[in-house]
């Protein structure tokens, strides 16, 4: 499929998903989180589709909001872009399938807040990632000064917000903002793809389910939540092949019901 800014493609159970713009480093403009949204509603009504893989096509992953297009905006139009982009990471975030951001490359502003959103990020070797918006005097307002201090702490995030700092991937690593560094990122993240195909399909929902409204919860109803989302699996068909597979001594073949 293409749409323009955003492009698709299937690898059996997996979607690769490619922001598309390689000329301006896959700077995000009206047309590509249009394209975004619109790939978004076509993977979600696909059930065979079981992972979901973000790249940035070329050599970036992006590097953030369009700064061209930007001049072109008035305060109105920005803000409803915001109201836009906030909708669509938030739905990105909570999306029903594992989310991988195979971070390929230059990782900054809304990029890397659009990274953020996933379940799990690996980054090239020579990627580098950052908040660049205080120098532009603004601040990473689709979620970076929210995502970021929840993933790795609020000092660690306050320095490199107010900063602006560059990281390298292997910075990145140790700040867990990544979980893997590798020679290609999207070999990474199709490692990690290919193992998530054989686990059963509504585990893999309702175990990412369960961590993100989970943590936002106190632990008392954290926990409470978690066996609501066990319930979720405990009744499945999957849940008995699972069982039975092992005790015949074979991969179970899950249907993902
Ligand atoms: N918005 C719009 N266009 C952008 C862009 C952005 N954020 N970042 C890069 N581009 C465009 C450049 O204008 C250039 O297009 P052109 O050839 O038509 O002039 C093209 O992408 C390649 O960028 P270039 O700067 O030549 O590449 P580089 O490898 O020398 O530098 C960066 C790469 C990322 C260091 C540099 O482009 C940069 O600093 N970009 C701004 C990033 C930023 O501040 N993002 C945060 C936005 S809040």
């Amino acid at each position: 499929m293409a749409v323009n800014h955003v492009t698709t493609r299937r690898e059996g159970g997996i979607t690769i998903l490619t922001l598309n713009r390689p000329d301006k480093l896959n700077a995000l403009n009206k047309d590509i989180f249009d394209d975004l949204k619109s790939a978004l509603d076509m993977i979600q009504t696909d059930a065979s589709v079981r992972v979901l893989v973000i790249i940035g096509g070329g050599k970036a992953f992006s590097v953030g909001a369009d700064l061209k297009e930007r001049q072109g905006m008035n305060e109105k139009d920005i803000l409803l872009r915001f109201e836009a982009v906030r909708v669509l990471y938030q739905r990105l975030e909570y999306f029903p399938l594992p989310t991988i951001a195979a971070i390929n490359g230059t990782a900054l502003g809304g990029g890397l807040e659009l990274a953020l959103c996933c379940d799990i990020r690996v980054v090239s070797q020579a990627a580098t990632l950052g908040f660049p918006e205080v120098e532009l005097a603004i601040i990473p307002g689709n979620g970076g000064t929210q995502r970021l201090p929840r993933l790795i702490g609020v000092s660690k995030a306050m320095e490199l917000i107010l900063t602006a700092k560059r990281l390298s991937a292997d910075e990145a690593l140790g700040l867990g903002i990544v979980s893997h560094v590798a020679p290609d990122a999207l070999v990474a993240a199709r490692t990690l793809a290919v193992r998530m195909l054989d686990m059963g399909p509504i585990a893999l929902k309702q175990a990412k389910l369960a961590v993100k409204k989970g943590i936002e919860l106190p632990i008392g109803d954290a926990l409470k939540f978690e066996v609501d989302c066990y319930k979720n699996c405990l009744y499945s068909k999957d849940r008995t092949e699972g069982l039975k597979a092992f005790s015949e001594k074979r991969r179970p073949e899950y249907q993902g019901e």
